[in-house]
């Protein structure tokens, strides 16, 4: 493959448009913002994990110093929305699926909020909700799933799928069937949640930390009955969230319930511990897995069964099995999937949500088959690569998994991968090579952009996301800048305000295209407008029509007399319109019944692991990855990385733990529960393929969030079999578990 379909993003010199903001603390996180007369918000939580509240006592609280209320499921007022559906009046009503906070006296989870203490500062909010007491009717609670994931009685199925024979990986030549287990994962982004809420008579201003400003827009105004125009949701910057911020949490309601019974502004803030038991999490899993080959390597067969934890008033699903109906061409598939209910808060989608837990099973599945038929790991995926959607035989819109091995394979040195496991040393530590595939779904959902150009030359884009971290904005200005031929400094792109243009909710890899697409409809509209503006204001484009008229550099030329040109600013200025503004709409991906779209990452991992302590050194990560057109090259690396990073975080350090006696979490803090910090951080090269994918979107762009986790963590579990010889499937993989 040609060397510049991967380029050398280190060397990139294209930074963040918010990068200075960020850096200097300009840059207003939601629980930063100071409206006249707010007030803080500290929730009491529950310390049982199933039950109900017997009886509260609130009287020293509140007559600590500063308290102005406390707001509890008997004093709260009424949320229309979390009354049970008319279904009579509509058919199709839904009931509020979430918690229901402060709605009544029940408690369904260990950390549930129970109240909030409102008081004049936060320090004061927090001493006073130290002082409330709580009576409890207990009842046990069942949050143990290793011993619950096969119990009949509790668990739903989520579906099962059968592709020609069940269970043939039975009949292989060469065969295995193993269980994979994970633990629950926290997605602990740096900033907390936060949410500021605001009734002014009818009218509802939140800010908060979301991924999806519209989105909570929305729901609110369905749970407090109001018209969407009346709700007004401020997301201007997020300091990360993987998943954790897709939908609004109870803190959410509980400052609007808040703001709206002492009619202030109300803030609550969630503390570090509050982040485990509010706002999801990487759901606990089991997967057994049974795969077969021929001698030669062909799959026979692949059985996929898992099972992974919700709470018990919500039902929380993802796709951990499908990747094994797809990723490879294999004719017989069979997978189960089903939740099991427990008394413990909802999870939700973290990074990768689905195939980031799928392929950890699936893809060390394949690295055991390739030692049991001495096959390399990657020569294994080749013999097995789909051309075509083993199911639907559908082609993918693009696919460059092939080409993402071989660049990869050199960058990490797999020549010195040793065949037999244990056998290579290296300053007396134990060397192993491994890697993995990722892949995720891509997209395009519909969006809505404006764009107001004026006469001095600059570029107004606004859409109602977010930007969690990606980039978003970067590469907004990057496609606007590329649309209209302006320098990037000339460009501006506003978004996390609900007032702009309806945008997706940033997820599952798609803001790129989604939003993307919708900027390079507003910069068509730009040039659509001007032509016409010539036309009718400049004498000499009079007699053209629009198509006789080109968008060269900021110039309007006629398409038949190339003399015949003015630059939009003159226009502008010419015909006395200071600005020129257009929205536009781009329309979601509608060709499914023709493609089937995904992205692929190949990961590669070099690790020590000290044959003593068993403590595992991360040494080289390579990551090459199918994500389409790269639109900013160093956003997209710093995606990449922090994505690996997560994967380390997944196979190495990371596990919510639960002491099943009171179902509570025991390290729901930043000294217990470990991310990956940077010493934990080996070199990374990352390696783009960079070939557009036109078909999804005009923007090229495939998304990339997702697969720069998904497949990294079982890369590090098969380089430690290839070091070591051991073969964990238990996540993390600690010390203990090595030696
Ligand atoms: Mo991501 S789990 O799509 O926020």
């Amino acid at each position: 493959m040609d060397k510049n379909h991967f380029p050398n993003v280190w060397a990139a010199e294209d930074d963040r448009v918010d990068g200075l903001a960020k850096v200097t603390g300009k840059a207003k996180f939601s629980a930063e913002f100071r409206p006249e007369g707010l007030v803080h918000g500290v929730f009491v939580c529950s310390t049982i994990a199933k039950g109900a509240i017997k009886g509260m006592y609130l009287n020293e609280a509140k007559n600590a110093p500063g308290v102005i209320d406390i707001i509890y499921h008997l004093n709260a007022p009424e949320v229309p929305g979390f009354k049970p559906a008319d279904r009579a009046a509509n058919p199709n009503a839904r009931d509020f699926a979430g918690l229901k906070v402060f709605y009544n006296n029940l408690v369904v989870s260990n950390g549930q909020p129970i109240a909030l203490v409102v008081a004049d500062t936060f320090e004061r909010a927090v001493h006073a909700a130290s002082l409330v007491k709580v009576d409890y009717i207990k009842e046990t609670p069942q949050t143990d799933f290793d011993s619950n994931k096969f119990n009949d009685k509790l668990l739903k199925p989520r579906g099962e799928y059968v592709r020609k024979e069940k269970d043939a990986w039975q009949t292989a030549e060469v065969k295995l069937e193993e269980e994979y287990t994970t633990p629950i994962e926290t997605h602990n982004p740096m900033e907390m949640h936060a949410t500021i809420a605001h009734w002014e008579g009818d009218k509802l201003t939140v800010y908060d930390k979301s991924q999806g400003p519209k989105g909570v827009q929305g729901e609110l105004a369905r749970l407090f009955g109001l018209n969407q125009d009346n709700v007004k949701v401020i997301t201007e910057y997020v300091g990360g969230a993987f998943g954790s911020a897709l939908r609004s949490w109870p803190h959410v309601h509980a400052a609007v319930i808040a703001s709206k019974k002492l009619n202030r502004p109300v803030k609550v803030t969630l503390n570090r511990e509050q982040m485990f038991t509010m706002v999801g999490y990487r759901p606990q899993s089991w997967q057994k897995i049974g795969i077969g080959a021929g001698k030669d390597g062909k799959l026979v067969g692949i059985t996929h069964h898992a099972v992974s934890n919700t709470s018990t008033y919500e039902d929380f699903s993802e796709g951990i099995v499908n990747v094994s109906q797809f990723l490879y061409e294999c004719p017989n598939v069979n997978t189960s999937y089903n939740i099991l209910p427990l008394d413990i808060n909802t999870p939700t989608w973290m990074r990768g949500p689905g195939p980031g837990t799928g392929c950890f099973g699936l893809e060390c599945a394949l690295d055991e088959l390739s030692y049991k038929l001495n096959i390399d790991p990657i020569e294994l995926r080749l013999i097995n690569h789909a051309d075509v959607h083993p199911h639907s035989r559908l082609p993918w819109t693009t696919k460059f998994l092939k080409e993402c091995y071989t660049p990869g394979k050199e960058k990490i040195g797999w020549h010195n991968r040793p065949t037999v496991p244990g056998t290579l040393k290296e300053d007396e530590m134990l060397v192993g090579y491994g890697m993995a595939v990722g892949v995720f779904g891509a997209g395009r959902s519909p969006a809505t952009a404006k764009g107001v150009l004026n006469s001095e030359g600059k570029l107004l884009l606004q859409s109602a996301v977010s930007d969690m971290g990606p980039g978003t904005s970067t590469a907004m200005v990057k496609i606007g800048s590329e649309q209209m031929n302006l320098e990037e400094s000339k460009v501006r792109f506003e978004l996390g305000d609900t007032d702009f243009p309806t945008g997706p909710t940033q997820g599952g890899s798609g803001s790129a295209t989604a939003v993307g697409s919708a900027v390079i409809a507003v910069c068509d509209g730009l040039k659509q407008g001007l032509k016409e503006m010539a036309i009718e204001n400049i004498a000499a484009f009079k007699n053209l029509k629009p198509e006789d008229i080109k968008y060269e550099n900021g110039k309007l030329v006629s398409a038949t007399d190339a003399s015949v040109f003015i630059h939009f600013t003159d226009l502008l200025k010419q015909s006395g319109k200071p600005e020129l503004q257009v929205s536009k709409s781009s329309a979601g991906f509608a060709q499914r019944d023709k493609y089937v779209t995904n992205s692929f990452a190949v990961h590669f991992v070099k690790l020590q692991a000290n044959p003593v302590t068993g403590v595992i050194k991360l040494k080289h990560i390579v990551s090459a990855a199918d994500a389409g057109k790269i639109i900013s090259e160093k956003t997209a690396r710093s995606q990449m990385v922090g994505g690996a990073v997560g994967g380390i975080g997944m196979a190495m350090t990371e596990e919510t733990l639960m002491d099943h006696r009171f179902g509570r979490y025991i390290n729901s803090n930043f000294v217990d529960y470990h991310v990956p910090v940077h010493a934990d951080a080996p070199p990374m090269d990352i390696l783009f393929t960079n070939e557009p994918d036109y078909i999804i979107s005009p923007t090229g762009a495939k998304g990339i969030g997702e697969i720069a986790l998904v497949g990294v963590a079982p890369a590090i579990l098969n380089a430690v079999y290839n070091a070591t010889g051991k073969r964990v499937r238990d996540l993390p993989v600690t010390p203990d578990k090595v030696i």
